[in-house]
């Protein structure tokens, strides 16, 4: 059965033994591997030293990118590493200028904040930032947002699935719309990858933008920016240093000589060690398979759903299962105190303001973790 090849994979999350651990929308749980992979780093820097960079540390961001192609539904060799999505947004918005009539970035006022201050700060070069308003908390108001891009618009980043509500965005739909009028389309997919099927090749998304502290389990410092392959090579990001060159071991000094996909969007020095920590959730996140990831979500989440309407409580997630992704949040009143004394018991969620209690069941979690998290919540709060 599914669930029991699934429920396998608990032994190798140590924190599991240790709490009700629910909260995998803000960090997965850290497989067993990781450690084993840390210390290859270690032994590696200890007993090789420099030697290092030429026997794997300098292609180590190539190689991290192709575990992570398939998760993504990408090609191999379309995927750099970077430190996190704020650098990543930085290269690609470095890709192009703001100065002639198409400027606009649009955006949804739904969007996580970072990518809102990033494109804000193209303005001084000349961009000019538009919000679309949701009168929808939880939706992102597909049609208005499409008619917001125009032969005007650049760019268009947009959450796959949007951090306060989980809501799945149509990507493919605003693809369709941005193409049409010569914009791009950035996708964040920090809260969908690892939990909800992607194909970034299908879909036709110009670039997209996540990291791996999440559903991938994969830890911090290791953000990831894919760009279509057909684009990539016509781009000339501004934003990046000499690990972009075609040949950096020439130390040639001027203009840059581009490299090819994905070294090209490269800045300095790759983050090794955090590359070498997100192997193990990628491996075990690629074994296991998106779809057989998202089938076990849905069945965790509607269980914690049901849950939450049989006690009365407000919802601000999505009921329907194609528009959510991997959590669900509960809008309970005194939410922080509630979430504090969750957290307390040992029930390891998190609360968002003017969203609520997010709870993020992942592969490795049971349905017996769901009843004691909503058992505990309906007694703190109605007693
Ligand atoms: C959708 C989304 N984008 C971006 C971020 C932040 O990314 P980073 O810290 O890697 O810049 C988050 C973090 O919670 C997120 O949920």
């Amino acid at each position: 059965m599914v669930t029991d090849d699934l429920l396998r994979w608990r032994a190798e999350f140590p924190i599991l033994d240790t709490c009700t651990y629910l909260v995998s929308h803000s960090l997965g749980a850290m497989p067993r591997r990781t450690a084993a992979y840390l210390q290859q780093f270690a032994d590696t820097w200890s007993n090789r030293g420099v030697r290092a960079w030429h026997e794997g540390w300098w292609e180590v961001g190539r190689e991290t990118g192709n575990i992570l192609a398939p998760i993504l539904g990408a090609a191999p060799d379309t995927i750099s590493m970077h430190q996190n999505v704020t650098v990543a947004q930085g290269i690609v918005a470095s890709c192009f200028t703001y100065e002639g009539s198409r400027r606009k970035i649009v955006m949804s006022d739904l969007e996580f904040p970072s990518n809102h201050y990033l494109f804000e700060g193209f303005s001084r070069y000349g961009a000019e930032i538009v919000y679309v308003p949701s009168t929808d908390p939880i939706r992102l108001d597909l049609q208005r947002f499409i008619d917001a891009i125009d032969e005007r618009t650049v760019l268009v980043p947009l959450s796959l699935v949007l951090f306060r509500s989980a809501f799945i965005t149509d990507i493919r739909a605003v693809v369709e719309k941005a193409h049409r009028v010569g914009a791009h389309v950035v996708v964040d997919a920090y809260q969908g990858a690892g939990a909800v099927p992607m194909d970034l090749a299908g879909w036709e998304a110009d670039f997209a933008v996540g990291g791996s502290v999440k559903w991938l389990c994969g830890g911090p410092g290791a953000g990831y920016l894919y760009v279509r392959p057909d684009l990539a090579d016509r781009l000339r990001p501004a934003f990046i240093g000499w690990a972009a060159h075609e040949s950096p071991f020439e130390f040639a000094t001027g203009a840059v000589r581009y490299a090819a996909n994905p070294e090209r969007f490269q800045s300095g020095t790759p983050n090794v060690p955090s590359l070498y920590s997100a192997r193990a959730g990628y491996e075990i996140v690629a074994e296991i398979g998106v779809p057989a990831i998202r089938q076990r979500s849905l069945a965790l989440t509607r269980r914690l759903l049901d849950a939450a309407s049989a006690a009365g409580f407000r919802l601000n997630t999505p009921t329907a299962d194609d528009e959510r992704g991997g959590s669900v949040v509960i809008d309970v009143p005194n939410g922080q105190t509630v979430a504090d004394q969750l957290i307390a018991r040992g029930i390891v969620i998190d609360y968002r303001p003017n969203a609520g209690i997010r709870i993020a069941p992942h592969f490795y979690n049971t349905e017996a973790e769901i009843d004691h998290a909503m058992e505990t919540l309906r007694n703190l709060v109605i007693g």
